[in-house]
């Protein structure tokens, strides 16, 4: 029977000796769990909170143990980065596309992420900017006339544009662009029925979501051979060159054109869903609260100039520091609808977490999402209130230490500062050009696959004549 004690502090719950975590409530015999996780992932995880920071959920014959405690999932990635690798998902990808900095480990992890470093320092990411501007304004002088738009699509089509213009310095035609975002949905999904078969042998089965998988794979591969080959690819100092200057510190040798390919298909995996997903959240929340919309656009226009004055300032790190309202409600969007809805480790040998005992072997599943929605840390936490990150909020400091949406320790993402530049860029283009003309009746709803997706947001994009449009 499961303790249904609130967590507390790891440290608390270690003054006794370490204890096989508590199993969760319910479950069926034979099923175990599984038809709550898949039914609601995202709210059966979150049911999860009260079982003592970690619990054993039962998936059909497989144990898993979820960790539902901030300090705990800290400890897991930080002080356990070393003896608890990722586990089954990545290994279904690194099949799939090789061993990319997403599915590497050890070091061969630790010598490819520095080796890619440069690409995302500070200087790199401020000059990414300007670039990310001008994405955004092809992409939406296609759309910005006043019709309702779709919002996840169009989001979508600017974060792959993004990630191949800064980091790969090329450009994708539409068709092959809508051919990746067609294929990405059938990859995650084949991933997590990879990870949750009983045995590897059933993914070579002819199952019609093993037959997607398969293809969506090819079709990626074809996208990503297409913009790492281009003759006008690249530049000096993008991603791409700098992989293919480097050299692996193992062999001395430079990486194979196989390696740069892996790396490449990473970042197109992971750098556009994650980020075009927080940006349709973005629009979601911004209709439903034009208070916050009034508050970030005024901010923008204090900074930036109004729209009609000074329409070609690009937001810097530097005007960034002076937005602290932006930064908070953008925060707050990585909070509730942080995208990483699963990740996963493997105990490569016995761990003691917290108070408990983990054995070698065991599968240790966390999620982001779920963790960010925890009321002990994040007080009415489905609730979107930018307010809560300001210093005099209460809550602030618990909070601050709670959240992680970037994950932490050695796998912690590498792009996230070209993600805060993008998404802060891409909100301050759009909001002081167009004012948002709502769809009645339209919201984004939650899909949960690997990331918390936003399906179905439509949204009008209307030229901002009036400076007091938007505020
Ligand atoms: C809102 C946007 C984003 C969020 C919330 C996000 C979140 C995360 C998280 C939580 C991890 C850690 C995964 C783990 O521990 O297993 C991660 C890793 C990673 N992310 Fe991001 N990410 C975002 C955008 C990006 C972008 C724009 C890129 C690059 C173009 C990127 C590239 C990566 C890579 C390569 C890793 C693996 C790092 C490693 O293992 O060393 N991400 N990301």
């Amino acid at each position: 029977m499961a303790t249904l004690a609130p967590y507390s502090d790891p440290q608390d719950l270690a003054s006794g000796s370490a204890a096989p975590p508590p199993r969760a409530p319910g479950g069926l015999p034979g099923l175990g769990h599984l038809i709550p996780l898949l039914r609601d992932p995202l709210a059966f995880i979150e049911s999860l909170a009260g079982v003592g920071g970690v619990a054993r959920v039962q998936l059909g014959p497989r144990s898993v143990y979820v960790v539902t405690a901030p300090a705990l999932v800290h400890e897991l990635l930080v002080s356990h980065a070393h003896d608890a690798p990722r586990g089954a998902v990545q290994q279904t990808l690194r099949d799939a596309f090789g061993d990319g900095l997403l599915m590497s480990e050890g070091t061969a992890h630790r010598n490819r992420r520095r080796s890619m470093q440069s690409a995302f320092t500070k200087g790199r990411t401020a000059a990414y900017m300007p670039v990310i501007q001008e994405v955004v304004r092809e992409r939406s002088s296609r759309w910005g006339d006043g019709r309702p738009v779709d919002v996840a699509k169009e989001m979508n089509h600017l974060a792959l544009d993004v990630v191949t213009r800064t980091l790969f310095g090329a450009r994708l035609d539409d068709g092959l662009a809508a051919a990746f975002h067609r294929a990405l949905p059938d990859l995650v999904k084949g991933q997590i029925f990879h990870s949750l078969y009983p045995h590897p042998s059933f993914a070579r089965l002819p199952l019609p979501v093993n037959r997607r998988f398969d293809e969506a794979v090819r079709v990626i591969n074809q996208v990503v051979d297409r913009a790492v080959g281009e003759p006008a690819a690249g530049g000096d100092d993008t991603l791409l060159a700098l992989l293919r200057s480097a050299t692996d510190p193992a062999t001395g040798e430079p990486l194979t054109e196989d390696d740069v390919r892996s790396e490449a298909i990473t970042m197109f995996g992971a750098g556009t869903e994650t980020a075009s997903t927080t940006m349709t959240w973005l629009l979601h929340e911004l209709v439903r609260h034009p208070d916050v919309l009034a508050r970030v656009v005024a901010e923008l226009d204090g900074h930036l100039g109004d729209p009609a004055g000074a329409a070609d300032d690009v937001l810097t790190p530097e005007t960034f520091e002076h937005l602290p309202y932006t930064r908070d409600t953008l925060r707050e969007l990585l909070r509730l609808h942080t995208p990483n809805a699963f990740l996963m480790r493997t105990a490569a040998r016995d761990l003691t977490l917290g108070a408990y005992r983990i054995p070698a072997g065991s599968e240790l599943l966390f999620s982001l999402t779920a963790l960010h929605r925890h009321s002990e840390f994040f007080p009415d936490p489905h609730t979107f209130d930018p307010d809560r990150w300001s210093a005099d909020a209460r809550s602030c400091g618990a909070a601050r230490r709670a959240a992680m949406p970037f994950g932490a320790g050695k796998h912690k993402c590498v792009g996230e500062d070209l993600a805060w530049a993008e998404i802060g860029v891409v909100a301050a283009t759009l909001l002081r050009t167009y004012r948002l003309v709502p769809v009645q009746d339209s919201a984004a709803k939650e899909v949960v696959w690997t990331t918390v997706q936003a399906q179905g947001l439509t949204v009008g994009f209307a030229p901002r004549t009036d400076p007091e449009e938007n505020r």
